[in-house]
């Protein structure tokens, strides 16, 4: 007989049993960065929506023209701003308008939520410790495009996904919260993302919560 655990089993860690941000802080704004779908970016709207972080999106940035996120963000009220890739002569010209972007709406935290670009140090620098980025992998294992199929093909029985703070090395920079998943046999990358992606949904909210309590505390005179 083979015992296996349901596919709806997860393990999180940290757990955080309640992470809110205080809600006598001033809402924290949030720039978030999609080039596709855009289903993280819905969840730390609802997260927002259901009260479970103080914050707010002053703007949707996203890089390709018809990308699902920025319909999201129309249905939301969000605003959101197109800076497509390819009318900038390179990735700094690019970060480059990101970052005057984010400043024009005050941004204090930048999200890269499926936002399938290389960031420079324009960015990285504008804005230090202030950038998360959410991957559908256990980090440090998989790193970069394809996650997903790299766990199928290295034939792990668990993976999972990771919010951590962004640096330049790809997929490197500190861990702030993951989420572990079972894989099993039959699982495409299909299946196995979306068994992913529930917990990405869970996860990308209270990753933010925990960088925001971090640069408070790192903020707040001693
Ligand atoms: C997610 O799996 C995320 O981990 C990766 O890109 C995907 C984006 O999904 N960086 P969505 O656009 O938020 O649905």
């Amino acid at each position: 007989m083979t015992c296996r655990p349901d596919s709806t089993f997860s393990l999180v860690s940290p757990h955080i049993s309640d992470h809110r941000l205080s809600s006598t802080d001033t809402p924290l704004k949030l720039g978030i960065l999609a080039s596709g779908n855009g289903s993280n970016f819905e969840a730390v709207a609802q997260a927002i929506e259901n009260g479970q972080i103080n914050a707010q999106i002053p703007v949707l940035i996203y890089n390709n023209p018809g990308a699902k996120a920025a319909t999201r963000a129309v249905k939301r009220g969000i605003e959101s701003v197109l800076l497509n890739h390819r009318e900038y002569k390179n990735r700094e010209a690019l970060d480059q308008q990101i970052v005057q972007t984010l400043r024009q709406y005050d941004v204090d935290l930048v999200i890269l939520a499926g936002w399938m670009r290389l960031v420079t140090s324009v960015l990285i620098d504008a804005f230090p410790n202030r950038i998360i980025n959410i991957h559908p992998s256990l980090l440090p294992s998989f790193k970069g495009l394809h996650a997903v199929e790299q766990a199928l093909q290295a034939k792990v029985t668990i993976t999972g996904c990771t919010v951590h703070l962004v640096c330049l090395e790809v997929d490197s920079g500190p861990i702030l919260i993951q989420a572990a998943v079972p894989v099993f046999p039959e699982d495409t990358p299909e299946t196995l993302h979306a068994r992913i992606q529930v917990q990405e949904h869970r996860i990308l909210a209270q990753g933010i919560a925990i960088a925001a309590s971090q640069l408070h505390t790192s903020l707040t005179p001693s």
